[in-house]
């Protein structure tokens, strides 16, 4: 696997409010938020794949009351990014989260985890091949519980492939709750699963980083 971004540097984006990753991060909270306000008492499954040091998800349910009906799993490759997590996590009290230390790009790494009601596919469609992107889009569908949400984003710069993916999406039975863009910086993408569900493909590779 390509390991070239050092991807500690890379959230020190977060430092600066006015960031594009800041924006980008407090539109996630917003549909983080929503949805859990949306669900009312019933547990929640939550999948965060790629998910850094999991701040998205971690600091909204540091605020809420409900956090425990939440049971979320994060899957992160750089160990000092899981590590980071779970501190986070410990240091807000939180007993539902799990940090695994894996290879998301690997099928076996869902194992027991599916389908979720939650899944979160941020910081992802950036860091892999188009025919990568197009593979984990297809297979989303097995990742969700029907009527799950999914959230996802991507650049905006050369080639822009947000149209592309919003239409993927929709093939693969998925509806669009939201669709954010400012300025073209970035998308930050709220699906909602309309179909059945699928079985998982029996191909374990799912994608790689290239950067
Ligand atoms: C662009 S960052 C996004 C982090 C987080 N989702 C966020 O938006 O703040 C990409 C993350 O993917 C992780 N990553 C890269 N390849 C991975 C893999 N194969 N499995 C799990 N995590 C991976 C990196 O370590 C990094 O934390």
């Amino acid at each position: 696997m390509a390991d070239l971004t050092d991807w500690i540097v890379w959230h020190k984006g977060y430092d600066d409010p006015e960031s594009h990753l800041s924006q980008r991060l407090r539109t996630i909270e917003r549909h983080l938020t929503a949805f859990l306000d949306e669900t009312g008492t019933r547990p929640i499954r939550v999948l965060s794949v790629c998910s850094g040091d999991g701040r998205d998800l971690i600091d909204v349910l540091a605020g809420r009351a409900d956090a425990h009906r939440v049971q979320a799993t994060l899957l992160e490759y750089d160990e000092r990014l899981v590590r980071r997590a779970r501190e986070r996590a410990e240091s807000t009290g939180l007993t539902g989260i799990e940090v695994r230390h894996v290879d998301a790009g690997h099928l076996d790494a869902y194992a027991g985890l599916l389908p979720a009601d939650l899944v979160l596919l941020v910081g992802i469609f950036g860091n892999i091949s188009t025919s990568d992107i197009q593979r984990v889009v297809a297979t989303a569908p097995a990742f969700c519980e029907p009527d799950a949400r999914l959230i996802w984003t991507r650049h905006r710069r050369a080639p822009d492939l947000t149209p592309s993916i919003r239409q993927w999406f929709g093939e693969a039975g998925f509806a669009e709750e939201a669709f954010d863009s400012p300025e073209q910086s970035f998308s930050v993408c709220l699906e909602r699963y309309a179909g059945d569900g699928l079985a998982m493909p029996t191909e374990p590779a799912l994608f790689s980083f290239l950067r």
